[in-house]
């Protein structure tokens, strides 16, 4: 039965802490709401959706937009899990999201390895997983969204030939090594440097966050006199370099950083604090056009590549160029 007016008003007042259709939802919540099971074209559909950290802007963003999304289309409901960047915690969410029956799953996952066995589990129950940001191993989902990082790393290694004229000293600050986005941004950068005499003196696994990437760059400068260049695997790891080599008093470095929030990339580069950073979409929005299609019985592409563009500052103030 769809909710009426009466019933949607009765759940508006109870608070965002139970059940919410039109993507109201609850971050803790790990059931249903208890509802009787029935046809889900009567009931609605209630999408789980399990993110694994909410520590960055940039996911708390990805949350916003699933929720935005989701809330302009009648007779859906998302329960949000936040794993707190604990995968075991991550993958529990994952196994009540299977026991509550959730009509599709929602993930972006930690790590690669350990949450493919848990989304597999999904799939052979029935479940249909959409996959975004961060990829598992193997093909047990149903669709993969995301923008290409390999691509992206490569960009930031060409820009960084260029902006430094082919040759300096570069230290780079990679996202948690066992997620494929930190894997395949190292590598496609290395791809981007290849043909140059760029170095990278100093790299280390900063996790994807700010704190550790500032501990990180405080070793850097300890340890090196010259560098040229800061290139961080997304913008909270090249803002905490930033603040590590203003604290130290060292100038003359330039920072690089991906994901190019509004509020947080793009605003560093017009503040002259990152030199450049590329866009990388949360795909939040895209998800729910692709549950919904699956959730209706349609086909979507087992793979959905999102566009990326650069920032820097002499495109900033015209919204960046558009990475071909
Ligand atoms: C947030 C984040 C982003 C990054 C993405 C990669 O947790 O680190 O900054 O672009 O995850 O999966």
């Amino acid at each position: 039965m769809k909710p009426n007016t009466a019933s949607l008003l009765t759940l508006a007042l109870l608070g965002c802490g139970t059940i919410f259709w039109n993507g109201c939802s609850d971050s803790t919540s790990s059931s249903t709401g208890g509802s009787a099971k029935s046809d889900p074209k009567e009931r609605g559909f209630t999408i789980g959706m399990s993110q694994c950290n909410l520590g960055e802007p940039w996911r708390v963003q990805m949350n916003e937009d699933v929720r935005n999304a989701a809330a302009k289309r009648p007779n859906l409901k998302v329960v949000f899990k936040d794993a707190q960047n604990d995968t075991l915690k991550q993958r529990s969410h994952v196994e009540e999201f299977i026991s509550s029956k959730v009509d599709l799953l929602l993930i972006s996952p930690k790590e690669a390895q350990p949450l493919t066995e848990p989304v597999t589990k999904a799939m052979e129950a029935g479940i249909p997983v959409i996959v975004l940001d961060r990829a598992l191993l193997g093909d047990k989902f149903t669709c993969f969204i995301g923008a290409n990082n390999k691509k992206i790393g490569k960009a930031a290694g060409e820009w960084v030939v260029k902006s430094l004229g082919g040759h300096g000293n570069v230290v780079e600050l990679m996202g948690l090594q066992t997620s494929t986005p930190g894997q395949d941004r190292h590598s496609g950068f290395l791809e981007g440097i290849a043909e140059s005499e760029i170095k990278i003196i100093f790299s280390a696994d900063m996790k994807w966050l700010e704190p550790d990437a500032r501990k990180e760059m405080e070793s850097a400068l300890s340890r090196f006199d010259k560098i040229d260049l800061v290139y961080g695997h997304n913008d909270p790891g090249a803002h905490g370099a930033y603040l590590a080599a203003k604290a130290a008093g060292r100038t003359g470095i330039k920072f690089v950083g991906i994901d190019a929030l509004p509020q947080e990339g793009v605003a560093y580069v017009n503040q002259g604090i990152l030199d450049a950073t590329l866009q990388y979409p949360t795909g939040g929005a895209e998800a729910i056009d692709a549950a919904l299609k699956i959730l209706k019985g349609e086909s979507v592409p087992k793979e959905i590549v999102l566009g990326t563009r650069l920032f820097e500052k002499s495109n900033v103030a015209r919204g960046g160029e558009e990475l071909k």
